[in-house]
């Protein structure tokens, strides 16, 4: 239901956003490193932040869009693809992205494909692998699969 309170507005993160950040991201159950502050855009709701998302580069020069999270009483509300729509708009691609096969459907939506592991970049080749053989070990216990899916965007051709 839409809400009635102040507007949300999306802004660059500030030192003081850290904490509400790292809550919020580890609340929604999703990677919790690498959070600093600073590469941040957040949702702000009357000084409270509602949703996140930063892209992360990686030491082979990958750039990963990543940590999207709102907050569960704001989702559906188009805050989450506001924040990747706005990402997308400050980064030259190709950009990449890791997430669980529940949310491939999500990232189409702003034209990232998974990736075969040859067409991904060695650092994300290397999260998949771990993150993959991980999940079948929690699968064993929890009887719940699920995968971890690496996608990309603007990716050239010849790559
Ligand atoms: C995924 C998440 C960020 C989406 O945020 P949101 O603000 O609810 O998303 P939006 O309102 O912008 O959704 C835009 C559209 O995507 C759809 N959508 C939302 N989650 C989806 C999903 N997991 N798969 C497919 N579509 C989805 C919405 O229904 C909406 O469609 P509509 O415009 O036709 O109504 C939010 O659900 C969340 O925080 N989830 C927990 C953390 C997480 O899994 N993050 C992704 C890490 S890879």
């Amino acid at each position: 239901m839409p809400h009635a309170g102040p507007p949300v507005y999306l802004r660059s993160a500030t030192a003081a956003d850290q904490p509400a950040i790292t809550r919020l991201v580890r609340d929604a159950g999703i990677n919790p490193m690498k959070l600093e502050w600073y590469r941040f855009v957040v949702a702000d709701e009357g000084g409270r932040v509602v949703g996140t998302g930063q892209v992360k580069t990686h030491s082979d020069g990958a750039r990963e869009v990543a940590s999207i999270a709102v907050l569960p009483e704001w989702r559906g509300q188009g805050i989450g693809r506001a924040i990747v729509a706005t990402l997308l708009s400050l980064q030259p691609a190709p950009l990449y992205l890791c997430c669980g096969g529940h949310n491939e459907s999500y990232y189409r939506q702003f034209g990232f494909t998974p990736l075969s592991p040859a067409a991904m970049p060695r650092s994300l080749r290397r999260i998949h692998r771990i993150g993959n053989a991980l999940l079948r070990l929690v699968s064993l216990l929890t009887r719940q699969r699920e995968r971890l899916v690496v996608m990309g965007q603007g990716i050239p051709d010849f790559l």
